[in-house]
């Protein structure tokens, strides 16, 4: 039988590891991942990849140039597959019907059009971008109208639910891998060959198979319900704030209900991601468009949360900072969204600095794996800002500062990785830190005689 070969359109967080991965596990599969962004594809060649992860790099060297490719050909890889998986960026929309809330489907479309144009053989397209509910539908209808005769498709929904900086881990041990299909022989027989390739190293029961419309609607609402728990301990916090009760107490009590378990109550600046967000306003929009306003309001309402646990860390800062920051130098710890990752879409980060800038602040900015010039670009200002100057190490970032805030919790701001007393040394007086992430010892900082400050305490 000749080798089974897959193309991934998209080389980007989702598309790049998750192909690393099946063809590290699938060395018998070929994997072709293509752009069209060719500086992108360009820099998966080299040691340099253009997403951090933990793990990534050795994954990719090994199955580089074995099974797994990188290329700008898109059509050629199209032409070649088995299984074709789209995992191209779905942003929200910000034009037209649907702006702010609906997803901007214009770059699945394509490839779909681009998929029904070239293909001379059966191909399984895989939906593998978070899509709002019946996309796979479209997708299907754009395939079965414009393809030549003969040729015949299957579409499957194979939602992503690896996070970012721990993606390689969670692609080895997936809690489950989601696959959903047409109701029909030939749609069964798609899921079968697809589940086959995770069969590999998922065991079956993992596996779990749905029609299209539910595999579609469980990847939207595990995201809207993982983020609803982080707006929920969010809210709490405020109370915490002014009650003196500590929110991560209360998180670690709650957390011991096995009915309401341990994770995702970590109360910080709010969610970031490329996906949170998304596709709650995704949900939200549905909803609406379903007739349904109450259910619609009802997950608006976690977005909204998050909004304002942004808004309130930077009140926070200025109400602490004799309410003015104008001129004053603040260093900000972290960029990313998250540790671990190079990720900076929607991270909180932006919105804290862009209203502290608005407040004639000037930052001083570090993160071990975000560099300026993307720094620069999320904020919207030019390299040469006078507000803004981008540091090589947290303790540059804080010399002469008033005040450090964390943004991200990277471990190398544990006060374990780094010498806190000559920070304070190096700082204006009263110091000041406030911890966005809940991961210094603030008690000991004041101790030191730091003024620090963290999320959901009062005292
Ligand atoms: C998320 C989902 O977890 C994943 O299953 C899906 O495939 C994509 O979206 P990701 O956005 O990569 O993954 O990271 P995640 O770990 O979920 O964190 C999202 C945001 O929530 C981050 O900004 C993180 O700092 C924040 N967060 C997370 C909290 O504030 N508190 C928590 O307890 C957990
Ligand atoms: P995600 O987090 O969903 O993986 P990214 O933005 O990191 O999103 O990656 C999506 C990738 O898809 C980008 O590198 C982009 O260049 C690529 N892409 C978008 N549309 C097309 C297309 N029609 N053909 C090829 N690549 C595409």
């Amino acid at each position: 039988m000749d080798m089974l070969k897959i193309c991934c359109i998209g080389a980007g967080y989702v598309g790049g590891p998750t192909m690393a991965k099946i063809s590290q596990k699938c060395p018998d599969i070929r994997v072709t991942v293509v752009d069209m962004n060719a500086a992108k594809i360009e820099q998966w060649m080299t040691d340099d990849l253009p997403v951090y992860e933990p793990g990534l790099l050795e994954c990719v060297k090994e199955a580089r140039g074995r099974n797994l490719f990188f290329s700008t050909e898109v059509e050629q890889g199209i032409r070649e597959a088995d299984i074709i998986f789209i995992s191209v960026n779905t942003p929200t929309k910000t034009y037209g019907v649907g702006a702010g809330k609906a997803a901007d489907l214009k770059y699945v479309e394509r490839c779909a059009r681009m998929i029904a144009e070239v293909s001379e053989s059966d191909k399984i397209v895989v939906e593998k971008s978070t899509l709002p509910v019946r996309t796979a539908q479209s997708i299907k209808r754009i395939l079965d109208s414009s393809s030549p005769d003969g040729v015949r498709f299957q579409v499957l929904s194979n939602p992503e639910f690896l996070a970012e900086g721990t993606a390689m881990t969670d692609l080895e041990h997936p809690d489950r891998v989601l696959i959903g299909g047409e109701t029909s022989a030939e749609g069964d027989k798609a899921v079968g060959r697809l589940a086959s390739v995770y069969r590999r190293w998922v065991p079956a029961d993992r596996i779990i198979t749905t029609n299209i419309w539910s595999s579609e609607l469980s990847k939207l609402t595990a995201n809207a319900f993982l983020a609803q728990r982080i707006s929920s301990i969010n809210a709490i916090s405020a109370l915490c704030e002014a009650t003196g009760a500590n929110v991560d107490e209360v998180a670690h009590a709650i957390g011991r209900d096995s009915r309401i378990g341990p994770k995702f109550l970590k109360s910080s600046i709010g969610f970031g991601g490329s996906c949170f967000q998304k596709d709650i306003l995704n949900l939200v929009y549905l909803c609406e468009h379903f007739g349904l306003p109450e259910v619609a309001h009802y997950w608006e309402q976690v977005v909204q949360m998050n909004d304002y646990q942004r808004r309130r860390f930077v009140t926070r800062i200025l109400d602490t900072l004799f309410n003015t920051v104008s001129d004053k130098k603040i260093a900000i710890w972290g960029f990313a969204f998250k540790k671990d990752t190079n990720d900076t879409r929607e991270s909180s980060a932006i919105y804290i600095c862009k209203s502290l800038l608005e407040e004639q602040a000037h930052l001083s900015i570090y993160d071990p794996r975000v560099g300026a010039e993307q720094i620069y670009r999320e904020l919207g200002v030019d390299a040469d800002c006078a507000q803004v100057t981008i540091a090589k190490n947290p303790c540059e970032a804080a010399r002469d500062a008033h005040a450090i805030a964390i943004l991200t919790e990277w471990d190398e701001f544990k006060m374990e990785s780094l010498d806190y007393a000559s920070l304070l040394d190096s700082m204006q007086k009263p110091a000041f830190i406030f911890d966005g992430r809940n991961i210094v010892d603030r008690k000991a900082l004041r101790q030191m005689g730091f003024e620090a400050y963290s999320v959901g305490t009062g005292d």
